[in-house]
């Protein structure tokens, strides 16, 4: 189970140095502005998925007095997991003491969620936020569709190339065929999963009521048309892609929809609401772990209270608190989340502990 047991970290922007034992319940961390609470969530990100969640650049991390950012963790399985990040050269991660053999046995090893204060533009954003939360959960509970994933994301990288050098249809021809093959399987997985899904999401929303009062619709795109063969139609549009320069149609235009009587969720609901919804969301990704994979995942809720009022910050500790994985989620005062966050981890019988971070300095209270 991914329950962080110990952490440390060092050299990470504002922190220079932290050391702190979570419980595997709720961990409240509260602070003034610029403390450091996002940074700590940052460090455990770093350590689940190689990267952070605010920055692709690996400079800005590096505290400025520092030559490399460190974070360990020491899971309550006994693994230990351990990221070094330099100022210039690449970073290493290791599990178990050993070099990790790439960013998935990572993320299967230490499985996270992230919500942030801009989690609503998930729904509002582009569609690549999207397949990115489908894809996670897929990831997660079909073990065979990462390599049919990387088989679609190699073909396309070919068939865009060739695309744009003006090969000619004899060349791309294999490309296209290939894509076809992989995607047909990643789309199967993607249907499959979110199939099972909707019950989760729907349980969730039964537990807190739906955002807006108004039945959920989530509709599947796959990215190209529901009745066509995808190589049939990489064919017939090799015209119109040569000159757009790219693949048009495919496995990663797939997108999902979220929609309250026909419309957008994004149009209809309030910032607060379209928070509600994806913590919903989020939560049932979790669940389908546990039913299917009996695996946890953690939970990182950076400021938590952001456009939430008193009843919604209950209601978003009262689905993670069902859940009874681990969660680190952040405040600026204690007093916005404390007491929700305790009646619902009493609720479930979890522990609570709560960190104050004052200028890169955490104390457990
Ligand atoms: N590379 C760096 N070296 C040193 N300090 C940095 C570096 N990058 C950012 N900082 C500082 O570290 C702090 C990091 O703050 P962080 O974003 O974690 O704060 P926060 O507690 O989440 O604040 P808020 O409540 O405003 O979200 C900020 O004060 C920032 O100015
Ligand atoms: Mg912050």
């Amino acid at each position: 189970m991914p329950f962080l047991n110990r952490l440390a970290l060092s050299g990470l922007r504002n922190i220079d140095t932290a050391s702190l034992l979570p419980v595997p319940g709720f961990n409240v961390i509260f602070g003034d502005n610029g403390s450091g609470k996002t940074t700590l969530l940052e460090a455990i990100h770093l350590l689940g998925l190689g990267r952070s969640f605010r920055s692709h650049l690996q400079k800005p991390l590096i505290g400025y007095e520092h030559s490399e950012a460190v974070v360990f963790a020491e899971l309550a399985s006994g693994v230990t997991v351990g990221l070094q990040r330099p100022l210039r050269g690449p970073q290493t991660i290791k599990l178990a003491g050993k070099p990790a053999e790439g960013l998935a046995q990572l993320s299967r090893t230490l499985p996270l969620q992230l919500i942030h204060a801009d989690t609503f533009q998930l729904l509002e954003g582009s569609p690549s936020e999207r397949r990115q939360l489908l894809d996670w959960g897929v990831f997660h509970v079909e073990h065979s569709f990462l390599g049919f994933w990387r088989r679609a994301r190699q073909a396309l990288d070919q068939r865009n190339a060739l695309l744009r050098s003006e090969a000619s249809a004899g060349e791309i021809e294999p490309w296209s065929r290939e894509l076809a093959i992989a995607a047909t399987e990643v789309d199967a997985s993607r249907g499959r999963y979110l199939t099972r899904l909707r019950r989760l999401i729907d349980e969730q929303l039964a537990l807190v009521g739906t955002p807006g009062g108004q039945e959920l619709r989530i509709d599947y795109q796959r990215g190209w048309d529901e009745d066509a063969d995808l190589a049939v139609l990489l064919m017939g549009q090799l015209e119109r892609d040569r000159r757009y320069g790219f693949t048009t149609v495919g496995p990663h235009k797939a997108d999902l929809r979220f929609l309250i009587r026909g419309q957008a969720a994004a149009d209809v609901l309030s910032r607060g609401q379209l928070k509600l919804l994806i913590c919903a969301v989020k939560v049932a990704q979790a669940r389908l772990l546990i039913e299917e994979q009996n695996e946890r995942c953690l939970f990182l809720v950076d400021d938590l209270p952001a456009e939430l009022d008193a009843g919604h910050r209950s209601k978003v500790c009262q689905l993670l608190a069902s859940l009874g994985a681990q969660v680190f989620m952040s405040c600026i005062e204690q007093e916005q989340l404390l007491i929700q966050a305790q009646r619902q981890a009493d609720n479930r019988g979890l522990p609570l502990a709560l960190f104050h971070v004052k200028h890169g300095k955490i104390v457990p209270l």
